[in-house]
């Protein structure tokens, strides 16, 4: 219904009907909840069975339990309370006869029944308004769609329920609905039956025979088109594969459905799981909080994660759409037929499958470049958050709201975790576990000592120490002294490490993956006293405090290759002169510390430049570096992909990891030298770049992509360098572009020019884009995103401007994040200006979206979390739109958390 009201319209309305709902903000009214106060649940259920009247205002539910006590829980009383909220309850049945409305107890968070039997059927019926669920959590409409979100408790906005993830059932699903609006009916499991009820009406039934708990139920009912195709899986199974989503979009499915099918024939030669149902449905749809969810059969995607064609899509998203593809059909294994026991055990399936879904990407791709992007991400963003106010170990200890924990660190510093076992031991070691696992808890609800002791008993190893990784917060710091005896011919490598305020913190398991170099770049055999081999690489366990190794037959001082391929997420803190860096960048066999090599180079210059008082970077940049770096761009034996990230100038974030205040003019300042610098003396070789031939014919492949990619960041330095030669070579590949990534390419370095003599063409070419994708969303969501990145002094008038834009949807997350959040967390240097008007902007948007959004806002309200770095006056400005977002009468329980916690101790 709101739907269908222009965005204003319906924002007004939203925010009369709720005002004066909550009237909580206060600590107290927020509880917080324990891991370690986990108790079992009192009733089972050994079925489910609901059925939905579908519509708009007024979706009718029954529902039918078959429950069973639980006979290792004390309870006397025989007391359960279900879950639920903004639920209107119309009755209750135990055993078909309908209890009293003195019988039971119900409040704003569930329904509590007492005196119950040992077993018994409970029936509850209850009414909802999907149209008017803008938070997205629970049963919502999305352009006349009914979908579902229920992880992690959004099932107690659909019904009364043990909204908990240890409780599980096979569910049979009912859906009625409107039979014009709704040809397609879906829901978990296999499809039992169609049929109409009377003219109007049209009711489909499924059946999901693989105990689930309730956040893995879906239902979809609307107007879709569908591509379709099949699976054989080894063991024979006939899997019919579907695609839904609006007419309109059906064409940019065939990436996703290609990318499906990998996944399920990588899940079984990799790792022998294979699908286990007849049907696998994906259905795409505009409006959701994340990525997407893993429904048991049914995954409901945000569209950006589904819609790909050359023409809309850059080579990221295709990236990005079979990654995420896959991660979702991951969790089949990971995630639905072994869950999670709490929601404190979040990252016991979505880092392993963040790491599935990693490992997947590396062997269709190229390895190293995976990781670089993966570990950049880490860097850029993880290691922050694990620096910051919402710091928290994987295993989180407590939490207020868990969908505030669905962060970076249970997500990628979990996959990090869990390809430390990898390291450790082994490819088939690791396997081995991963097996063990599987059999041990299909069927049921697991923990992260559950995997662990899965991973230590199939191979005989002891992982007691290591479930520090699982309790501790915080980015390791890792120390590396070397020295050289001539004499005796022997290198020694001594390690510390730490983390950075947690002094009772106890030391970890670190693998450091290594590798010695000569001067001439050959690889030096890693003799240990203690050993008869002498491999050309090692992989080193530091798990105490300071840990020495000592090589021998090392006749003059190596070059160090440390943590190769990132194998710990921790801070390596060394001394690396640029001549071994050279040597690194030139000659390591791992291409991921090659990189790391010129990142290390580039990131020392920019804190250089950012503090001196006059930047000059011609005195900073060595010729021997500069040549460096220029062999690199010219290297065709290294992927182009792996050679656009070496020169692409690291992060603001991770330059500045190691300081303890950030003025984020000053760096930005030492970037721009740097980066026009380095563009003046490498010209002639990025324009060799730029002017190769290049094919006409639009292809996925690594070094298609990666050679977009270079010509990209070539592109961008000549406009810093020789703005007037790049200007029409700029306007001619935006014009005659064959694909999004070109077009888009060059409208990024149009759109973010500071250079005056570009203010025409950018101008002319925002709208000549406007005009030709207006309308086309995830299309659209990219000009937004593009201006809310600018550097440009007027950016926060700019987005200001935008906002009040008709096509401004602010119930649409994907539109809200591409204007509030891209500029929060990609335009560092304006979200945190001196003057405050970054953060104000923010604080501004998320005071009305917050009523709309809670899920949303709150996690756009995280960009907040890290000004304390910032210079004072920043900190201020910081504090004071913190404070008036968090006294805020009405703020939601999930945006509460996040900044009570930004501003502790402030
Ligand atoms: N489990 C999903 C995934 O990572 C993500 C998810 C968690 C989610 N909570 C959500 C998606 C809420 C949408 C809305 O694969
Ligand atoms: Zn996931």
């Amino acid at each position: 219904m709101l739907q269908s009201l222009s965005p204003c319209k319906r924002l007004r309305i939203l925010a009369s009907r709720i005002s004066g709902r909550f009237h909580m903000g206060s600590a107290a009214a927020h509880r917080t909840v324990h891991r370690l106060d986990y108790q079992p649940p009192p009733f089972w259920l050994d079925a489910v069975w609901l059925q939905f009247d579908l519509d708009d205002a007024s979706t009718r539910l029954r529902s039918r339990l078959t429950v069973r006590r639980n006979p290792d829980v004390a309870n006397p009383e025989g007391l359960w309370t279900l879950d639920g909220e903004a639920l209107t309850l119309l009755g209750v049945r135990i055993d078909g006869q309908p209890l009293a409305r003195a019988a039971y107890e119900v409040d704003e968070h569930g329904l509590t029944l007492r005196g119950l039997p040992e077993h018994f059927e409970l029936e509850v019926d209850t009414r909802i308004a999907p149209a008017d669920n803008t938070a997205l959590s629970g049963l919502y409409v999305s352009n006349g769609v009914y979908c579902t979100q229920c992880e992690a408790e959004g099932f107690r906005r659909i019904t009364y329920f043990p909204d908990r993830p240890d409780v599980l059932a096979p569910y049979r699903v009912v859906l009625r609905a409107d039979r014009a609006r709704c040809p397609v009916l879906l829901s978990n499991g296999n499809p039992v039956s169609t049929r109409a009820i009377d003219p109007r009406r049209v009711e489909a039934v499924w059946d999901d025979p693989h105990p689930k708990p309730a956040y893995l139920f879906a239902l979809v009912a609307g107007d879709l088109a569908c591509r379709s195709d099949a699976f054989t899986t080894s063991a024979g199974r006939e899997v019919s594969l579907n695609i839904f989503t609006t007419d309109a979009y059906i064409d940019r499915t065939a990436h996703a459905m290609a990318s499906l099918k990998r996944a399920m024939a990588w899940d079984e030669q990799r790792y022998g799981l294979a699908y286990d149902l007849d049907v696998f449905n994906i259905v795409a749809v505009d409006d959701f909080n994340m990525g997407a969810m893993e429904n048991k059969g049914l995954n409901i995607f945000n569209t950006k994660y589904v819609l790909t064609d050359a023409e809309t899509a850059t080579d990221t998203d295709f990236l990005g759409v079979e990654s995420v593809v896959a991660h979702e059909y991951f969790h089949n294994w990971t995630g639905n037929r072994v869950t999670c026991r709490d929601w404190f055990q979040l990252s016991l399936k979505e880092g392993l499958t963040v790491y599935r879904d990693q490992e997947f990407s590396s062997d269709l791709h190229v390895r190293a470049l995976k990781r670089i992007e993966d570990v950049r991400l880490l860097k850029a963003r993880q290691f922050p958050e694990d620096a910051g106010p919402m710091a928290h170990p994987i295993r989180p200890e407590s939490y207020v709201e868990i969908n505030n924990f669905y962060t970076l660190t249970v997500y990628e510093k979990g996959a990090e975790v869990v390809r430390l076992y990898d390291t450790l031991l082994g490819e088939d070691g690791f396997r081995r576990g991963m097996d063990l696992y599987i059999e041990r808890h299909d069927g049921s609800a697991a923990t992260c000592d559950d995997f662990r002791r899965a991973m230590a008993d199939a191979n005989g190893v002891d992982f007691t120490q290591f479930e520090r990784w699982y309790a501790q917060a915080g980015t390791p710091e890792l120390r590396v002294d070397s020295h050289h005896d001539a004499e005796l011919q022997r290198f020694t490598l001594t390690f510390s490490q730490r983390i950075p305020g947690q002094a009772e913190a106890g030391p970890l398991v670190i693998p450091v993956r290594l590798g010695l170099l000569g001067r001439d770049g050959g690889a030096i055999p890693l003799r240990l006293a203690s050993d008869a081999e002498a491999p050309l690489e090692r992989v080193l366990v530091v798990d105490s405090r300071v840990a020495q190794f000592v090589f021998e037959g090392v006749a003059s001082p190596p070059v160090v290759s440390l943590l190769r391929g990132f194998s710990a997420p921790v801070t390596l803190v060394h001394t690396v002169s640029d001549a071994d860096n050279l040597v690194l960048l030139q000659h390591d066999s791992d291409l991921f510390n090659r990189w790391q090599a010129a990142q290390d180079m580039l990131g020392s210059r920019v804190r250089a430049l950012a503090d001196a008082a006059e930047p000059d970077a011609t005195a900073e940049l060595s010729e021997a570096v500069v040549d460096g770096l220029a062999t690199v761009l010219r290297d065709g034996s290294l992927p182009p992909g792996v050679r656009a990230e070496a020169l692409t100038l690291p992060d603001v974030n991770t330059v500045t990891a190691q300081l303890d205040t950030v003025d984020i003019d000053a760096v930005d300042r030492g970037l721009t030298v740097l980066k026009r610098s380095l563009a003046e003396r490498l010209a002639p070789h990025l324009r060799a770049v730029v002017e190769a031939p290049r094919s006409a014919q639009f292809s996925l492949t690594p070094d298609a992509v990666g050679e977009r990619a270079l010509r990209a960041l070539c592109l961008d330095w000549l406009s810093c360098s020789d703005p007037s030669w790049a200007h029409p070579v700029l306007a001619d590949q935006y014009h005659s572009a064959g694909n999004m990534t070109d077009r888009l390419a060059a409208l990024r370095i149009v759109t973010h020019a500071t250079d005056p003599g570009y203010e025409a063409l950018r101008a002319e070419l925002l709208g000549d884009y406007e005009q030709r994708y207006t309308g086309d969303k995830l299309v659209m969501d990219k000009w937004f995103a593009l201006q809310a990145t600018s550097p440009r002094g007027a950016v926060v008038e700019d987005i200001r401007r935008l906002r009040q834009r008709a096509d401004f949807d602010v119930l649409n997350p994907n539109r809200a994040r591409a204007l509030f959040g891209v500029f929060a967390f990609n335009n560092p240097v304006r979200f945190h200006a001196a003057d405050g008007s970054g953060y104000r902007l923010l604080g501004d948007f998320l005071a009305d979206y917050d009523a709309i959004n809670p899920q949303t806002a709150a996690r756009l309200a995280s960009a907040l979390a890290q000004w304390r770095r910032h210079t004072p006056a920043r900190q201020a400005h910081a504090r004071a739109t913190l404070s008036a977002l968090r006294d805020r009468e009405g703020l939601s329980r999930d945006t509460w958390e996040i900044v009570s916690k930004a501003l502790h101790d402030a």
